[in-house]
């Protein structure tokens, strides 16, 4: 990190004080403001953390205008294409592909801790069957920590470890078994000769009377979307992961927090909205009716899955995610309406100079949701599975900042607009 710096005049004083600014090895550069409030007292005002950077960060970079994604400075397309969901886990974990040995290793420790403490299961049966399965996630991995105290020293590093291990290794199963709860099904335990996807899936669809073969092709392309969610930078979650960590809470409980977070709407959700989209457009025909919708200012209608806060240009996610809705389409000789509508909405879209003027784009919401429900993943779960993907982007950060030496409690200032300063009355005496 290279450092430089520039002088700021705060107020009438005429005040002037240098801040230090730094350079990244990519990104705009930041200027560090933590001795403004000392030397001016002054604060700054950002809701919403549009131009902060909260941390410094060496896991995944963003160009939002170029639509780049890196994951450890790897292209996330040359990551969807040629690695598999464990070996991403590994290069946002540690910061490096693993060598053979390395993940031969580190597959074993995933493997054995896939289980889940028998008296996990007791939980279940205390949500209602038509709990929400991300209400039901919030609440089991937060009970985690009551089962496993004993790597909870979070200023121990193999105790770190054990914790993201566990917690990578046990999503699939909380989260299959949710799902398996809602139906009044059996729960299938884990079958540690298969691979991620692929056991989630046997979880998933499976049923202890009947043997379940996994279809290559359905699990290649669930592997992939892990892949494509597994980190995403600083986002409204895994920055709720950092600032739960930062008090000194347990794993568990900070990843219950980001889970939390990620429920809404406006962060994991939209892939559903999509899908809802797609069936009230219903035909190719009625797609001029929904853009025109879409561009009238006075109609707070949005084109579901287009548009994203950081990237400008085609989400880099998108691309690779469309791609794999073709082929699992074709696999599994689904001939989905909402598809032809999907890509001629897109087409439509991308032409039209309301969409280019804006520089809005399908994000990967856009097609991941045509995929799950292909494979036949119901649509109250398709947040479990991007929680599932995200699962080691909230981890390698969490790692990352007790890790880092200058770590303090998160603790955002506030601009004050509330009354000022008044004496109590007696009840008797207020009108
Ligand atoms: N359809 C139509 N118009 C849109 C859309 C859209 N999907 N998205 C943005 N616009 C328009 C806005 O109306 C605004 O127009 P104006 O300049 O005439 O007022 C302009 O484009 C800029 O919009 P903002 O809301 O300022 O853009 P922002 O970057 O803040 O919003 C967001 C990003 C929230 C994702 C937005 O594009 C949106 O609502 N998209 C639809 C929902 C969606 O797909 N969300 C998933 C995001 S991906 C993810 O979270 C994993």
């Amino acid at each position: 990190m290279s450092e430089d710096t520039c002088n700021l005049r705060v107020g009438d004083s005429g005040k002037e004080v240098k801040l230090p600014v730094y350079s990244g090895t990519l990104g705009p550069k930041v200027v560090d403001i933590r001795k403004l409030y000392g030397q001016t007292g002054t604060f700054t005002f950002d809701p919403g953390f549009l131009a902060t950077a909260s941390c410094e960060s060496k896991i995944t970079f963003i160009d939002g205008e170029k639509g780049v994604l890196l994951y450890r400075g790897y292209p996330i397309d040359q990551l969807a294409q040629h690695s598999s969901h464990l070996e991403v886990c590994y290069l946002l974990m540690y910061g490096e592909l693993p060598t053979a040995g390395q993940f031969a290793e580190f597959r074993s420790n995933i493997t054995r801790h896939t289980m889940v403490h028998e008296g996990l299961k007791n939980f279940y049966n205390g949500f209602r069957r038509d709990a929400h399965p991300m209400a039901t996630m919030v609440g089991v991995v937060g009970a985690l920590s009551a089962f496993y105290h004993d790597s909870l020293d979070i200023h121990n590093p193999e105790h770190r470890e054990i914790s993201a291990h566990r917690l990578i290794a046990k999503m699939p199963t909380i989260a299959a078994w949710s799902y398996k709860y809602s139906l009044g099904q059996p729960f299938l335990y884990p079958d540690n000769k298969l691979g991620y996807a692929e056991n989630f899936l046997r979880m998933m669809f499976g049923v202890p009377a009947e043997d379940y073969e996994v279809n290559p092709v359905v699990a290649r392309a669930l592997d992939r979307i892990f892949i494509l969610h597994a980190d995403h930078e600083q986002n409204a979650s895994t920055s709720t992961v950092r600032l739960a960590g930062s008090s000194g809470a347990n794993p568990f409980a900070c990843i219950s927090a980001g889970i939390g977070t990620l429920w809404g709407p406006a962060h994991g959700g939209a892939n559903e909205a999509v899908l809802k989209m797609l069936g009230e457009i219903g035909s190719v025909k009625n797609i001029e009716a929904c853009i025109r919708r879409s561009e009238d200012p006075k109609d707070p209608f949005r084109l579901m899955g287009f548009g994203h806060r950081v990237y400008k240009s085609y989400d880099p996610r998108a691309k690779i995610i469309r791609e794999s809705c073709h082929e699992v389409l074709a696999e599994l000789g689904v001939n989905d309406p909402l598809l032809d509508v999907a890509m001629a909405l897109e087409e439509k879209a991308l032409n039209e100079d309301y969409f280019i003027s804006r520089q809005l784009y399908p994000n990967v919401d856009f097609y991941s949701g045509i995929i799950l429900k292909a494979i036949g993943i119901p649509t109250n779960m398709f947040t479990v599975i991007f929680a599932l993907g995200r699962t080691v982007g909230w981890v390698s950060h969490w790692m990352e900042m007790i890790k880092e030496p200058d770590t303090v409690i998160g603790r955002p200032r506030q601009l004050y607009t509330g009354a000022t300063n008044r004496d109590y009355k007696p009840i008797a005496k207020r009108r």
